[in-house]
């Protein structure tokens, strides 16, 4: 079963930061999950929430900040004082992170709240430019993006749900996917057994608890994400 260092080592890290990747990028995992925003002029961010006020010092939606004043925000002090440096990391500083190592890169479009348009398509093309483009997963609650993106470009791309569905894989066959990443309430439900037996590519989100880990792999699971993939990655050793 494939480990992925959910917003990067964020169980021991701020998550989705610099320190919290650099972490990732020394573990024998698969891959990292990391979240990314839209600024106001157009950089691509790596933050989970549309607002700033949770993981930083500063106020207000990314989409209303330009990224010369996201990057004066301190996004580690909310964790611990030892990470007051930490700034919001932008995609290209991330990909600097993984440059020489094998991990993959499920990049999560947080487009489900704002539509960012063209965001998928950016990330796409920064990819591409810095040699990425097999080695990155898009995912997103939007799944028109999904399909746009299954439509227009060859990258590996996931549905994400958060409930429990009906039919959930042949929904993802209409998008154009085989890949469902599922939340930790659904993975053990019918939908998602259902969706494993007819073929489907299941990663599951936010697994921390070994003995879910455990009976996860044991259904034929394929991933988890996890804020603590040393854990993880201890027991299954
Ligand atoms: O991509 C899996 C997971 O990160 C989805 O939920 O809210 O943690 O971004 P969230
Ligand atoms: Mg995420």
């Amino acid at each position: 079963m494939k480990i992925f260092a959910h917003r990067g080592c964020s169980g021991s890290y701020p998550e989705n930061t610099l320190a919290a990747f650099r972490a990732a990028a020394e573990l024998p995992i698969t891959g990292v999950e990391i979240d990314v925003h839209l600024t106001k002029d157009g950089g691509i961010v790596v933050i989970h929430d549309e607002k700033v006020n949770r993981t930083t010092n500063g106020k207000g939606y990314v989409k209303e900040l330009t990224l010369k004043e996201l990057k004066q925000l301190d996004c580690g002090s909310w964790y611990s004082e030892e990470w007051s440096e930490e700034k919001i990391p932008t995609l290209d500083e991330v990909f600097d992170v993984f440059e020489n190592t094998n991990h993959r890169l499920n990049i999560e479009i947080k487009s489900d709240v704002f539509p960012y348009d063209g965001l998928a398509d950016k990330v796409i093309d920064l990819a591409a430019k810095r040699g990425f483009r097999n080695r990155i997963l898009l995912s997103s609650f939007n799944h028109e993006d999904i399909q746009s993106v299954v439509q227009g470009k060859q990258v590996e791309s996931a549905i994400l749900t958060f409930e429990v569905l009906v039919d959930v894989y042949d929904y993802a066959r209409v998008i154009g996917t085989k890949r469902i990443h599922v939340s930790l309430p659904s993975a053990f439900r019918k939908m998602t057994t259902d969706a494993l037996r007819k073929g489907a590519i299941v990663y599951v989100y936010t697994v921390n608890d070994v003995n879910y880990a455990e009976e996860l792999q044991r259904i034929g699971v394929h991933g988890i994400f996890t804020d603590y993939p040393e854990k993880m990655l201890a027991h299954f050793a």
